[in-house]
């Protein structure tokens, strides 16, 4: 397993990879099409890449599909995302047991539809019974990487106000233990397609010593074979995790 002091760790094929599912909308306003059309296209793309990931054997799939910014998007943009989101959990709890999936969420349920949060909750219970080893889907829905890091700062504070916890005690372990992201290790590889080169407050926590790779290609005609060429380039990523660079 990498460690954070395996220099050249990039030749171990990464057990995590993140997502930004960038592009949707221009790649539908691209055919004239409704930005929503996009968003469509898109889910497809999840599904397809999912499967991908789970069957090269990545062991966790974060994928960022809302963020806490996205609700400033037009009422109807939003309500496609947020029925998108639950026909494709609808159909991600029936087929996760089959299919070998396991479900998690990254991001405040509470601030989502009912019907969604209610599904969600489902969703990640059924989850909790399937064996360990299933591909662990964290999808980010509602999700903001300073929202995360607050919502567990003020865990804590609560902890320690309640005395079960003390200031001094916290460390980096600590403090990860109450992210949504608990228990799961940081993604070695995170992907962003569409162009834009920036993190628009994806996993800022568990970032820190991720790989990137940025690609044109929009989310919608994204496919498996650029996520070989993201392991690829990984692959080729000297990782010192700030210790001394290792020839290659
Ligand atoms: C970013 O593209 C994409 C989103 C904000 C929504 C992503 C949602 C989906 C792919 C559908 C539902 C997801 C699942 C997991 C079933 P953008 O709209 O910001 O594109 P733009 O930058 O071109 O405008």
């Amino acid at each position: 397993m990498a460690g954070r002091n395996d220099a050249g760790a990039g030749a171990v094929p990464p057990r995590h990879i993140a997502i930004i599912m960038d592009g949707n909308g221009r790649w539908a306003t691209k055919r004239n099409l409704p930005r929503t059309a996009g968003h469509k296209v898109g889910a497809e793309t999840f599904r397809k890449i999912a499967y991908y990931c789970k069957d090269i054997g990545i062991r966790y799939l974060t994928v960022y599909a809302f963020s806490t910014e996205n609700w400033k998007r037009s009422v109807e943009e939003v309500n496609v995302i947020m029925r998108l989101l639950e026909r494709y959990l609808y159909e991600l709890m029936e087929l996760m047991a089959r299919d070998h999936f396991r479900i998690r969420f990254f991001g405040d349920l509470t601030g989502l539809p009912p019907s969604l949060e209610k599904l969600a909750r489902r969703t990640y219970e059924v989850s909790g019974a399937l064996p360990q080893d299933y591909c662990l889907v964290n999808l980010c829905i509602n999700y903001g990487g300073r929202d995360e890091i607050l919502r567990a700062a003020r865990r804590y504070a609560a902890d320690c106000a309640k005395g079960t916890q003390t200031p001094e005690n916290l460390d980096d372990a600590l403090f990860s233990s109450y992210l949504d992201s608990a228990g799961i290790p940081d993604p070695e590889l995170i992907i962003r397609p569409s162009g834009e080169l920036r993190l628009s407050n994806f996993l800022l926590w568990q970032c820190a010593y991720s790989e990137f790779y940025f690609t044109d290609t929009l989310w919608p005609d994204f496919t498996t074979d650029e996520i070989d060429r993201a392991i690829a380039a990984y692959a080729q990523r000297n990782r010192r995790f700030g210790g001394v660079k290792e020839s290659k």
